[in-house]
């Protein structure tokens, strides 16, 4: 059984190796992305890089990078050089579906506006159709969320209220997500679309297009991936 968290943190350590001085960096949520931030605070740390600004794409991100000596700065409308980011499914074109950790919408706020995506994960995350395997997390509303849940069921999406105890889970953002299941054959830009237009929907785990390049770690090496 190969040690996933020492692969994730391999293919986190080859992404934060394209980060140089003065870069605007946006920094990902989730198990890989938190082995990114620590690798960027410790080449800091060590003097092999002098500074860098980091934009987080959640508190928990956020608080990470500022305790291994990031500066951080909230998302303006300037671009980034770079962001690296986890993700939850990794089609052939590098299309993804992210938010199994509950931060897409500011994942995809923050990631938009990088002039590269760096997508780092091991070889799990690799299918051939998106949602194979994982559900697609759907932001939605608080307000009126099980009117906005009989939306989706009658576009066809099975799935349920993300709820890990008592209460449903809450983004950082204070909406909470669906975990959608998506139909075999679906066509990702098409639900997206319905999705983007469906009330009570704020935004969706697909990250179609967006990422430029991909680190994906197996038990025989590292390997780089380009859409
Ligand atoms: C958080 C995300 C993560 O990047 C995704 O869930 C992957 O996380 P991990 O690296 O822990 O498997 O999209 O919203």
């Amino acid at each position: 059984m190969p040690d996933l968290e020492a692969l994730k943190r391999q293919a986190a350590v080859r992404a934060a190796a394209l980060v140089t001085d003065g870069m605007r960096v946006g920094l990902g949520t989730g198990s890989t992305a938190k082995y990114a931030i620590e690798e960027l605070g410790r080449r800091l740390a060590d003097g092999e890089l002098k500074g860098i600004v980091g934009v987080a794409t959640s508190e928990a991100s956020d608080a990470l990078a500022r305790q291994v000596g990031i500066q951080v700065e909230p998302l303006d409308p300037r671009p980034l050089d770079l962001a690296i980011d986890g993700a939850d499914e990794i089609d052939p074109g590098l299309n993804l579906i992210k938010g199994l950790g509950g931060a897409l919408l500011r994942e995809k706020l923050t990631e938009v506006q990088a002039r590269q995506l760096v997508i780092i994960a091991d070889h799990t995350k690799l299918v051939t159709q998106l949602g194979e395997k994982a559900p697609l997390p759907v932001e939605i509303a608080r307000f009126g969320f099980l009117s906005t849940i009989e939306r989706l069921r009658a576009l066809g999406l099975g799935g349920r209220l993300r709820q890990p105890g008592a209460q449903p889970y809450l983004t950082d953002n204070g909406n909470y997500i669906f975990d959608a299941a998506i139909p075999a054959g679906t066509q990702p830009a098409t639900l997206e679309r319905t999705l983007k237009g469906t009330l009570g929907v704020i935004d969706t785990g697909f990250f179609l297009g967006m990422a430029t390049r991909a680190f994906v770690a197996a038990p025989d090496g590292v390997q780089e991936l380009s859409p």
